[in-house]
């Protein structure tokens, strides 16, 4: 399988400009998409705004101490890496790299081929 093509989009100028609430969560935009950013144990993450259930606000929840995201609506957990449902009800949260350059935080889109056979 081919590895996926990433586009890289920044999200700030520097880590320390990611002011974090107390749930080491909090919402970034890019390619004009809203992204939740966790934080656990230094390391940033990336996923999408809302839960792949029924949609609660991801950066409403909190992080476990696995570092499981925990969604704030009904406290499905997600690992924020591989987007597993830890919790076993069968969803997919999608997630995407986060790379801290010299000139910034960078979020990693996946590149969308407008013909998949290219
Ligand atoms: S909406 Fe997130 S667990 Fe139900």
């Amino acid at each position: 399988m081919r590895e996926p093509k990433y586009i890289w989009y920044k999200i700030a100028e520097s880590e320390n400009e990611l002011h974090f609430n107390n749930n080491n969560l909090i919402v970034a935009i890019a390619n004009k998409k809203k992204i939740t950013i966790g934080k656990f144990k230094e390391k940033l993450l990336a996923c999408s705004y809302n839960c792949p259930h029924a949609g609660g606000i991801l950066s409403d929840g909190h992080i476990d101490a696995q570092g499981n995201i925990v969604c704030p609506l009904h406290h499905y957990r997600f690992n924020m890496v591989n987007g597993h449902n830890i919790t076993g009800e069968g969803y997919f949260l999608k997630t995407y790299p986060v790379e801290v350059r010299e000139d910034g935080v960078y979020i990693g889109m996946e590149e969308k081929k407008l013909f998949s056979f290219l």
